[in-house]
């Protein structure tokens, strides 16, 4: 029988080994650099320690359930959640019930437990224990050129046909628009951005406290990809934020909007970052852009953008502890802000 607590310093070495059984050397070897920045420097550790769970046999490690805290306001209410990310077990103890042990006891330690973007194993466990299952959270493209719509996987043939068939729509959907409120990048987020965080939380039902801590920690010092962050202004006030990079993937370079944050109701404030962010992918010469949205009034203004929605891969579980909150809750997620930026989704 397995005793699960809480990582200790003198774990890093067993359960680095174990990390690298379970995921490869390459995964291991990205979690290595990230781990200090992802668990210790975390602004919302409740104890500033990292939020670990280990299961022990004796003195060996098989298991562990490591979680990124964050505050979230659910309905204007904040909730003590983490999200539930590195989870493994050793592959001989796999399906013997310790995955079950640590899943329950890290939700009997948070406020809210969250998962995003989750492998098939843990996925179909979550399920088991009926976590509330809200589906993927939508993702929306959009094609700047016409190497936008290749896939991977089809012939080179099929490809050209489709780029040469689709170039006229690609054109029009992709043409320049005026960027025209003020837009400024930044190093980091000043404090007037808890100020903006406060103002808008009422307006959504679920989303994670994106103030200024949370922003500079999540997207001005990851250690492993650098991201652009641009603000937009208006009468001398930030009025919302947009987080970005661009990079190479097999079938062309894309510009991925990792997160963002402003009004739903202020759509042109959206579509200002929005105007911004088209400009930038533009000039990376980047084939598309791709965001994951899961408010309505944002994915409205995106396909007002000419972003379609595609096939989303990104599940979200969810389960609230710390407040009641009726069945139905899980049921209206229009007004859910969550994205790619949050959780450890880009990695
Ligand atoms: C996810 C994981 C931690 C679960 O731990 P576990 O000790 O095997 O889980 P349990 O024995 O408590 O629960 C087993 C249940 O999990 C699900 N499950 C676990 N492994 C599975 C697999 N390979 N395929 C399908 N379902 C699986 C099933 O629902 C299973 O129930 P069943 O045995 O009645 O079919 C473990 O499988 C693991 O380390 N996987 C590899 C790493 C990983 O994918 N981590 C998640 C990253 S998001």
């Amino acid at each position: 029988m397995a005793d699960i607590n809480k990582y200790r310093p003198d774990d890093k070495r067993a359960v680095e080994a174990l990390y690298r059984r379970v995921f490869g050397i390459d995964a291991a070897e990205s979690s290595r650099l990230r781990w200090d920045w992802q668990y210790r420097r975390n602004p919302n550790n409740p104890g500033q320690e990292p939020e670990i769970w280990i299961a022990r046999e004796g003195t060996t490690i098989v298991g562990q359930y490591a979680t990124m805290p964050v505050k979230l306001s659910v309905k204007g209410r904040e909730v003590q959640a983490s999200w539930g990310m590195d989870v493994m077990v050793a592959p001989e103890r796999q399906r013997q019930g310790l995955g079950e042990i640590l899943f329950r006891t890290w939700d009997r330690n948070v406020g809210a437990s969250l998962g995003l973007g989750l492998s098939d194993s843990s996925y179909r466990l979550f399920q088991k224990l009926n976590w509330p299952d809200v589906g993927p959270v939508p993702c929306l493209v959009k094609p700047l050129t016409r190497r936008a719509l290749r896939r991977p996987n089809w012939p080179v043939g099929i490809n050209r046909l489709v780029s040469a068939i689709t170039l006229p729509i690609v054109l029009i959907i992709s043409r320049a628009r005026p960027v025209r409120a003020e837009v400024r990048l930044v190093q980091r987020f000043d404090d007037s951005f808890t100020g903006l965080w406060e103002t808008l939380a009422p307006k959504f039902d679920l989303a994670v406290r994106r103030d200024a801590a949370y922003l500079n920690w999540k997207f001005a010092s990851a250690p492993h990809v650098r991201y652009s962050m641009a603000v937009a202004r208006r009468e001398g006030r930030n009025i919302g934020y947009a987080v970005y990079r661009h990079l190479h993937e097999p079938r062309g370079r894309v510009t991925l909007l990792v997160d963002f944050l402003a009004d739903p109701d202020d759509e042109e404030a959206f579509r200002t970052l929005l105007n911004w962010v088209d400009r930038e992918a533009r000039q990376a010469d980047s084939d598309k852009i791709r965001v994951f949205a899961s408010h309505a009034a944002f994915r409205r203004a995106l396909r007002k953008s000419g972003y379609f929605q595609v096939k989303s891969t990104m599940e979200f579980v969810l389960k609230i502890n710390g407040i009641d909150v009726d069945p139905s809750f899980y049921e209206n997620t229009e007004s859910w802000h969550v994205t790619l930026g949050d959780s450890d989704q880009d990695r």
